[in-house]
């Protein structure tokens, strides 16, 4: 059993804010829209809620449920209610946290130095902004600087632990970045060809969807809820029996959904009032933000484009805070060496996993072009997320739900949601969670699971 000095939420709010804190980060902000410009927009943007509804939630809800029920890390959850053998789907979700975060670092340096460019720097000066930020991303000493700063920030932040450090941070920041995109959306609708950007957001064109839609959302889907890992195992374990795990989810579920909405919804007009692609990958947030804080004017420009990047920096810090949490809390309960050493030697060690990554982005040619599939080259940054990510998080859900269902029992699952919470068994939450949990989540996870290794790696197209 846990030792009663790990630490604990102080209540449903600071759960809900710290969870909500690790699922509203980079994912929403930055991935959501490019993903969603890759992949035809408003239809991209359908079959993603389905993916929430559907999926997220459910295994959301699982994987909460798993860590109060035990009280544990992700290994030690799936050693106690289950065998060895299961243990190892804790271990794959810490290896995919770790892979995870050192990509994820690498993406927050970025924005780490958009901030410090215009706050302090001249980017606001940058006449081409797609230049700008392919030569940046390739700049080693910058890239070295600004993520080492940022693995650094969210070490002392997490040697901290619970109470002290991630949920202070989180209550403070999460309502700020809401009010800022608010503002930017207001903003972006008043610029010209706007309504082309939000046609393209809102309205579907069912053509557009294919099982790269499907298998494309779903990543997404779990990136942006932080789940396939034991993110939320971890964070469960801290939450005490009082709270409700149904009503957590839903606020955690919704919030995310609609910071991602919101991101979008900010973009895409932004992005065609500038005559640009929606397809432009990675870069798009990058590319298309900046060139409208230039045109604000010099001193507008610097304030709010700092204070967007700032924001997008804390967004970013919360996430990190929360994956950084997950093979802290693993040392911490099964080697039991003193938290702040962990905290450290795990930081720098994924720092140094993570610059194989940081140099794929143009810097060193044969880690630009690691490896063709999907008929493209692809970076080990590509390659990372790819594997952890996309392929390895839905991995992770599905052996959550498999779990639950075959072996734990959705009678003891919903045994441990109903403590202190009895309204829970007569609940359609609770019918909802026992049809996905069972037969469609499983269904579902296991058919783009197959497809998706076929399609992605091998080339084989079933459908
Ligand atoms: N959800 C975060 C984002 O959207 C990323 C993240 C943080 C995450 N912690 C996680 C993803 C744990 C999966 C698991 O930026």
């Amino acid at each position: 059993m846990a030792g009663a000095n790990r630490g604990a939420f102080s209540g449903k709010i600071g759960f809900v804010a710290a969870a909500a804190g690790s699922a509203v980060g980079l994912g929403n902000i930055w991935r959501f829209p490019y993903e969603a410009g890759q992949h035809g927009g408003a239809a991209f943007l359908l079959v993603y809620l389905v993916c929430i509804i559907l999926i997220g939630y459910p295994v959301m809800s699982g994987e909460i449920t798993l860590g109060r029920n035990t009280g544990t890390n992700p290994y030690n959850a799936y050693k106690k209610l289950g065998s060895k053998a299961w243990s190892f789907v804790g271990i794959w979700g810490i290896i995919c946290g770790i892979m995870f975060l050192s990509v994820y670092n690498v993406v927050a340096g970025w924005a780490f130095n958009y901030f410090i460019g215009i706050s302090f720097g001249n980017l606001l000066q940058v006449e081409d902004y797609g230049a700008y930020f392919t030569a940046s991303t390739a700049d080693v000493s910058d890239n070295f600087v600004y993520s080492f700063g940022f693995m650094v920030i969210t070490a002392v932040i997490v040697s901290r632990g619970i109470k002290g450090g991630i949920e202070k941070a989180s209550k403070i920041l999460m309502p700020l970045l809401f009010a800022l995109l608010l503002g930017l959306i207001v903003y972006s609708f008043t610029l010209p060809n706007a309504m082309e950007g939000i046609k393209y957001y809102l309205i579907p064109d069912f053509s557009l969807i294919n099982v790269e839609t499907i298998y494309s959302a779903l990543g997404q889907a779990f990136f942006s809820l932080s789940l396939g890992m034991g993110a939320l195992i971890t964070y469960g374990s801290y939450l005490n029996k009082k709270n409700s795990i149904t009503e957590a989810a839903k606020l955690v579920t919704i919030t995310d959904t609609l910071v991602a909405f919101l991101a979008g919804l900010m973009i895409f007009p932004l992005v065609f009032s500038q005559g640009q692609s929606p397809s432009a990958g990675p870069g798009l947030v990058f590319v298309a933000l900046p060139g409208i804080f230039h045109d604000m004017g010099p001193l507008t420009g610097r304030i709010v484009g700092s204070g967007f990047f700032l924001l997008l920096c804390f967004a970013a810090l919360t996430s990190t805070i929360s994956l950084l949490e997950i093979p802290a809390t693993f040392l911490v309960d099964e080697k039991k060496w003193p938290r702040k050493t962990i905290v450290w030697l795990s930081a720098l060690t994924i720092f140094i996993i993570g610059l194989p990554s940081m140099l794929s982005q143009g810097a060193v040619d044969s880690l630009t072009n690691f490896l063709f599939y999907e008929g493209q080259s692809k970076s080990v940054f590509d390659f990372v997320f790819d594997v952890f990510s996309d392929t390895g998080l839905p991995l992770g859900g599905l052996l959550l739900v498999i779990f639950i269902s075959r072996r734990w029992g959705m009678k003891k699952f919903n045994e441990e949601i109903a403590v202190e919470n009895p309204r829970y068994i007569n609940s359609i939450t609770k019918s909802f969670l026992n049809i996905t949990i069972r037969y469609l989540s499983p269904l579902i996870l296991g058919t783009i699971f197959i497809v998706t290794v076929l399609q992605k790696f091998f080339n084989v197209h079933i459908f």
